[in-house]
Order: C-alpha cells, then structure tokens, then sequence
C-alpha cells in the first residue's frame, strides 16, 4: 500500500481539499471512534474505507495528535478478520482505560448482524489483539430490533462499568440500552437508558454518546432518519436519563456521529464527521470523501443548551491577521472586504442595528457570482447558511440549511468561522453550531463580504487570519 505521506502529497493541490481539518491520507473516513487522551497525546479513530473514496468495508483509520491540532497518520488500527463476528466491518465505538490496558468495544458486522466486540492494545494503542470470547452480548433483548444494535458508549462508576448501544423500538422509535459489567467482556443487560418518540427523534438511535458537564447530563444521539445530530440535556437518576430538553447538534445539515472524550484538563471534546455536499462521481474522482469536524470544547449554559467553542489551539495556525472595527454595512449591498482566501479565521462581532437580517458572504468571486452566505434573520430569530450560490456545478448540494439562535436583547451577533477550502465551520454565539461543504467552481472564489438588509448594521470588530496548513 502507497506510504501515507504520498498519498496525502498526491491529493494536496487538490482545491476543495482541506488543509487543517483532519482526514485519511486518502479514501473514506466517517464516525469518529476511539477518541482518547492516552499518555498525553490525543488519539483519534475513524471509520475508513481505506480502498475507495466511498463508504464499504469499514477498518478503523488512526491518527494521533500532540496539541490537537496537528495530525500524525499511523498505521489501520483494525481490520475485519474473515469468519468472525467482524467478517464484514469494524463499526463504530470507544475506547476505555482498563487499569492501564487500552481496550476497545466495537460493533462487528457479519451479514446484517451487528455485536459488540473487544480488543486491547499492548503498545500504545497501535496495534490490537482481538478478544477471543467476541461477540461480548449475543443478542440485543427480544423487544428491540434485532438488526439495529450498534455503536458504543462506555463509563466507569465505581468498581462498575456502563456500557451504552445504540438500538430501536420497532414501530416506537430510537433507543439507548444500557448494560452493565465488572470486567468489560461479561455484560450484563439492565434497561433502556432513554428511549424516544419516532416522530420526534427518529427510529434507530446511532452513536449515543452520554456525558456529564458539571451538573447537568447530555445524551447526544445521531438518528435515522434525520440526518442531523441532536443533544439532549436532562438528568440521570436510577441509571435512567430523563430529558428536559432537545436541540440540534449542529444546524448547517453536514455534521454527524459525533463522539466525544475527555482530556487531562477535564475538558470535554467533541468532533463529528463532516460529509460531502457533492455527487458520489466527484468524491470517486477526487479519490477522498469525508472529513472530521475541528475539535469543539464543550460546557454547560444555565438554560439547558451547550456552549460550543473551537479548542483554542487552532490559534497555533494562524498566520497574517487583518482587522476592522466600527466598519459600517449600509443594506441592499455587499462590503466586501479586503481579505482573500480559502483558508481562514474569521471572528466578526455584529451589531445589527437597523438591519432585519445580515451575516458575511464567504468563498465569494469578485463579481459576486459565487458565495455561500451565512444570515441572521433577526424577527425569525435563524441563522442560516444558504449554499444556492455556492458553485455553478448542478450537481453539487445547493439549499439552505439553518436552526434558531435567539440574541438576547443588545447582543451582538458574534460569527466565529473556519473556512478550510470546502469546509465552512461557524461558532455562532457560542452556542450553536453550523458546518457545511461548498466546493465553488471558480479559483478566484476567495473574498469576504459582509452585507445587511431592511437597514444598517455595524461590524463593531472583524478579524480575519490566514490559516496554516497542519501537514
Ligand atoms: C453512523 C454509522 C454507525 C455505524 C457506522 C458504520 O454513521 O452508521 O451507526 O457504526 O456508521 O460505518
């Protein structure tokens, strides 16, 4: 097989690939898995198809980190092993410190059946022995699906480990089942951690991830067939969750199955897999598909809702910086800034004024032809990313994703975005989140241009840095 560092120099003139969000030196990446804070360096797993550009027999891909920011490929960490529970792929799950030992549970595909499996590394984490006694659970308990059994979340409590899969309620809808065990390879079912309603949060449940932030309790979820991430925010007593509130993970339509870790500073630390907007004939041709979201630290709001920041070691890539303040934006035209590039930082702190709605125009041409728009729409109280205009090629995605963000009163509408070539990662406010993918037709797409409607508004503060490349 091709050595990672020429696969990643091949596909690096490649114009919508990015520079500093995380991918596979080439092919299929999805879930995040194994996340891991392990002797000081970060370890992130991925779900990978590591022969084409297109999801199909998944290993899982390893890459490890220093600072959060910069990415070292190593070798596939787990591949499917012929006539055994994994025959068919290495699914999605977590990785635990057992006393010392890394061990892994991971869902092993063999036909449709889905089980959970076991295996532990003796060298840091690189390679991996599988647990003779796989599958760990032969079946999940009769009154779930049978075929929808997945996707691992695990915890110590004491002396006991929890584990949480994935599953559903035929004809109810998505659940989170919770079992118990002293040693991680004899389980031991206890109950639903939560189940939902089908028509509000979908029928399968994948990658439950559930987490405490200070005091209050999260599950996120990824259900089918919502395409979308969602985080509850509730209590936990009697080792069952009881939600108080539901919200969406993140609203720009691209971000899912995120799973979380915990580091050594006790921050909690999101990623999530951003997909492609564009045909599978064009991920085929570009020979890669998929890419992790950046590192987003999380903690608790009063009020039910998560606050959502880019780790702040993405400063590490930040290059040249321009900055305006007090830069007024009359409505019914663009102020395109004299800021170029496809690999940006951008921090701008808006104050609407008299604008109904406003927002900042990225990867935009000199002529306006081209750009993605990120809007506020005050009276709806949404924010918006509108790809109508994001490329001319009709078969990439061009729609308008969104979700609500209420301002309270006087407060600006602060924008905090990434913009890495086809990826556009926006902080809103600190709290709701919003990636998309573009992949604009023109090589002068660059610009930045703010722009107001129904009245002025005002950028109280722009800054925009040129962002560094992580390999
Ligand atoms: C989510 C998911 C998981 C599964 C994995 C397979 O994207 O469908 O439920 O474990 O991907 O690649």
């Amino acid at each position: 097989m091709a050595t990672t560092s020429k696969e990643r120099t091949r596909l690096a003139g490649d114009p919508h690939r990015p520079r500093y969000h995380f991918l596979p030196p080439a092919n299929w990446l999805n879930d995040p898995n194994g996340l891991i804070h392990w002797r000081g360096q970060y370890h992130l797993f991925y779900q990978h198809n590591p022969l084409a550009a297109h999801w199909g027999v998944i290993h899982w891909g390893h890459a490890v980190s220093d600072d959060l920011v910069h990415w070292r490929d190593l070798p596939i960490a787990l591949s499917p092993t012929p006539d055994t529970p994994d025959a068919g792929g290495c699914w999605s799950g977590c990785i635990v410190d057992d006393d010392g030992v890394p061990t892994m549970v991971y869902t092993g595909l063999r036909d449709r059946v889905q089980r959970p499996c076991l295996a532990t590394s003796d060298d840091d984490l690189l390679t991996w022995t599988k647990y003779a006694g796989n599958p760990l659970i032969a079946a999940p308990p009769p009154e779930f699906d049978q075929n929808e059994f997945r996707d691992h979340c695990i915890w110590k409590t004491g002396d006991t480990w929890y584990q949480v899969i994935g599953s559903s309620v035929p004809e109810v809808g998505g659940a989170a089942l919770l079992y118990r065990s002293q040693n991680l390879r004899d389980w031991e079912y206890l109950h639903p951690l939560c189940t939902g309603a089908k028509d509000e949060t979908g029928t399968v449940w994948e990658c439950p991830d559930f987490f405490a932030l200070g005091d209050t309790f999260v599950l996120a979820i990824s259900p089918i067939p919502l395409r979308k991430s969602l985080y509850m925010v509730g209590s936990y007593a009697d080792q069952r969750f009881t939600p108080a509130s539901i919200h969406d993970l993140d609203i720009g339509g691209h971000f899912y199955a995120p799973q979380t870790l915990r580091d050594a500073s006790d921050r909690r630390i999101m990623f999530g897999w951003l997909w492609e907007g564009r045909s599978q004939a064009a991920q085929d041709a570009a020979g890669w598909a998929g890419v992790m979201s950046l590192p987003r630290v999380l903690s608790a709001r009063p009020g039910g809702q998560i606050e959502f920041r880019p780790a702040p070691e993405l400063a590490a890539l930040r290059g040249a910086q321009q900055r305006w303040e007090n830069l007024q934006i009359e409505p019914a035209a663009t102020t395109a800034l004299d800021a170029q590039g496809d690999s940006l930082e951008i921090i701008a702190v808006l104050a609407p004024g008299d604008a109904t709605s406003l927002g900042i125009d990225l990867r935009r041409s000199p002529d306006g032809a081209e750009y993605t728009r990120i809007s506020y729409d005050r009276a709806q109280q949404r924010l918006e990313i509108d790809r109508r205009r994001a490329s001319s090629n009709d078969d990439d995605q061009h729609d308008i994703h969104g979700g609500a963000l209420e301002l309270a009163d006087g407060e600006p509408l602060r924008l905090h975005i990434f913009v890495d070539r086809s990826v556009i990662e926006v902080f809103a406010n600190d709290r709701v989140c919003a990636a998309s993918r573009v992949y604009p037709s023109r090589a002068d797409s660059l610009g930045v241009a703010l722009f107001a409607e129904g009245g002025a508004a005002e950028a109280e503060s722009i800054d925009v840095w040129k962002m560094g490349a992580v390999w």
